[in-house]
């Protein structure tokens, strides 16, 4: 199994816990659980040098915070491992340009854009793909987002196979579909994201200003507290977030909440969250008044991705007709 995640903000958001970060933990135990923390696809949008090493570090910090247990997974940074960037070469030149270009992500992202956009945001999804076929992996547990990702990975590695021989294994998406898009507290019909950071309530700030924010969610005028995504987008989505946080179910939280209104959701909500984060963030200080134990950790985590990937990539360019290196 492996999942990515990018180093592009000091903090992680509810969003990515909730999608994605909240299966790794227990995956770890079941899986053979690859995590990486994706610098190569940071800089597919520019990043200044010293912020990026900054929040490299703080991401591993977090990942750890959050239960990821390096004697059970591997935990590495993806430009640690060559092997990402080399295979991702040779998937570019069996990925069709339109193919590449009916990528919504990219679409997305490059008409946000207001400096040039670079073809590495446009090669975003064939190093996303290396990244997953390189350690043969069966289960990605994402969010809703990387499903076309995931799609692409497939169809790589399906074209791959049908030309050399098998040499990939299929991936799956594993999308928890209650928690599959987290909705922006702002705009609850956009999703929760660092790129459009309105209502994102970051795990590393202080709570009182995530319980704030929780507080000024947008909801509809009506008061009634209901599941219904559709015409209630910003209480349902309060809702998911809660369930999900506090192990209650939607159903449950609707039948306890009857008669209240939306502030008192909402209060509680945010107390749920700051109990949630507080251990969180204290073990996250932890990690980083020691970074190098931390990059110790991540020495370890590349060099056992490595011992995986570069048997991956050895094969691949054998089939492809690379003469041996020796
Ligand atoms: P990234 O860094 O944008 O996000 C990390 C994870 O968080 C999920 N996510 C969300 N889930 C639910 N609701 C949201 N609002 C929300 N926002 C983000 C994302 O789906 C993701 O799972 N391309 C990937 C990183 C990547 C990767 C990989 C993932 C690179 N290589 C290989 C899996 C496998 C990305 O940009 O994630």
């Amino acid at each position: 199994m492996l999942s990515g995640i990018q180093p592009t903000a000091s903090s992680f958001h509810l969003g990515n816990y909730l999608g994605a970060l909240r299966q790794w933990v227990p995956l770890q135990d079941t899986h053979d659980a690859f995590y990486s923390v994706v610098d190569l696809h940071a800089i597919t949008v520019e990043q200044d040098p010293k912020v990026l090493r900054q929040n490299t570090r703080l991401s591993a910090a977090q990942l750890l915070a959050l239960g990821i247990d390096p004697d059970r997974a591997t935990l590495f940074v993806q430009s640690h491992v060559p092997e990402h960037a080399q295979l991702s070469w040779v998937l570019q030149c069996i990925t069709g340009f339109g193919e590449a270009s009916r990528m919504t992500q990219f679409k997305d992202k490059s008409a946000r854009q207001e400096t040039q956009v670079g073809v590495g945001l446009f090669t975003y999804p064939i190093l996303q793909a290396a990244d997953i076929l390189l350690y043969q992996a069966h289960h990605v547990p994402v969010g809703e987002d990387q499903r076309q990702h995931l799609e692409l990975t497939r169809d790589l590695a399906q074209r791959f196979n049908t030309r050399f021989g098998k040499t990939f294994r299929l991936p799956e998406p594993h999308i928890v579909k209650d928690t599959a898009k987290i909705y922006d507290l702002q705009d609850p019909t956009s999703k929760m994201s660092k790129s459009v950071p309105a209502g994102v309530v970051e795990l590393l700030e202080d709570p009182k200003r995530s319980a704030k924010k929780i507080r000024s969610a947008v909801t509809d005028t009506g008061r009634e507290i209901v599941y219904d995504p559709e015409n209630k987008a910003g209480v349902s989505n309060l809702l998911v977030i809660y369930s999900a946080l506090s192990g209650r179910s939607v159903d449950e939280l609707v039948a306890s909440y009857e008669g209240k209104g939306y502030g008192d959701l909402k209060k509680d909500l945010g107390e749920v969250f700051t109990e949630f984060v507080t251990p969180i963030q204290a073990r996250v200080r932890e990690y980083l008044d020691d970074p190098a134990e931390l990059d110790k950790v991540l020495a370890k985590g590349a060099e056992r991705a490595r011992q995986v990937a570069s048997v991956t990539l050895r094969r691949v360019y054998e089939r492809v007709g690379f003469l041996s290196s020796g």
